[in-house]
């Protein structure tokens, strides 16, 4: 992997294909090698930027707190740092939250934006404190706290439980409890997103146990234009669940 230090860390990331750039932005609490399916179903139309998010993966971590909106500025320095104006943005479910952030400071580097098993609203109060609790208990007892309240919330598919444990397993302490504060802390984007004027493409499973579809079908109220692509079964995975549906939706920008 290549490593780059910018905002007073080491952040890692992959480089594949050729094209216009898109930037693949993992989810919580895993690293860009969810994403090792689709790649060779978008390289051939895409320069591919795959980061590690701060703490995450083989990027180093940092000390909390921190918000989204700091991880978005960590991909703007990458990109800088890559000589890349502007990019397509593709998030994950967490992803998601910082691939709306980085296009909230910087719309101007956005070409179009992809929200994939995300959304754009904030956490409700008990939300955001059941986020405190897991990262207390996370703090206390390891990451096996968030791998075994989640995997089968990710996921029904247990070929994809199988790929993801490995990676949630060996994800650092301190980046999971910081991911957990900046989101329990993240801003809702949805009066941004509704009057965000680049394509917003939406890809969501419709059995998503994580972040259900209504999210997705909120943002349709309020941002008609979003383009939505329900995957018929679909969990919260589906880069690994559907790489090719996954990959034809980011493909099909309006
Ligand atoms: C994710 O899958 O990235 C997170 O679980 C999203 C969340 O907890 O809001």
């Amino acid at each position: 992997m290549n490593k780059i230090s910018l905002n007073g860390f080491d952040l890692a990331y992959e480089r594949r294909g050729s094209g216009t750039p898109l930037v693949l932005i993992h989810g919580f609490p895993l690293d860009h090698t969810i994403w090792e399916d689709v790649i060779p179903l978008l390289e051939s139309e895409f320069d591919l930027i795959l980061p590690d998010l701060r703490g995450f993966g083989e990027s180093s971590t940092v000390k909390f707190p921190y918000m989204m909106t700091d991880m978005a500025q960590d991909l703007a320095a990458l990109l800088d740092a890559l000589g890349v104006e502007k990019a397509s943005l593709a998030g994950h479910s967490m992803g998601g939250y910082v691939a709306l952030a980085f296009a909230k400071q910087y719309p101007e580097r956005v070409d179009n934006l992809a929200l994939v098993a995300s959304q754009a609203a904030s956490d409700s109060p008990e939300r955001k404190k059941g986020r405190y609790k897991t990262a207390a208990d996370v703090t206390e007892k390891g990451v096996r706290v968030v791998v075994e309240a989640m995997i089968e919330k990710l996921t029904a598919s247990r070929r994809v439980q199988a790929c993801i444990r490995p990676i949630m397993e060996r994800q650092n302490v301190s980046g999971v409890v910081g991911a957990l504060k900046a989101m329990a802390e993240r801003e809702d984007c949805s009066a941004f997103l509704g009057a965000f004027d680049r394509p917003v493409i939406l890809i969501h499973g419709d059995a998503d146990q994580l972040i259900p579809i209504d999210r997705a079908l909120e943002i349709k109220n309020f941002a008609p234009s979003a383009f939505l692509n329900v995957l018929s079964g679909g969990g919260h995975m589906p880069m690994l669940e559907m790489p090719q549906e996954t990959a034809l939706a980011l493909k099909a920008v309006p």
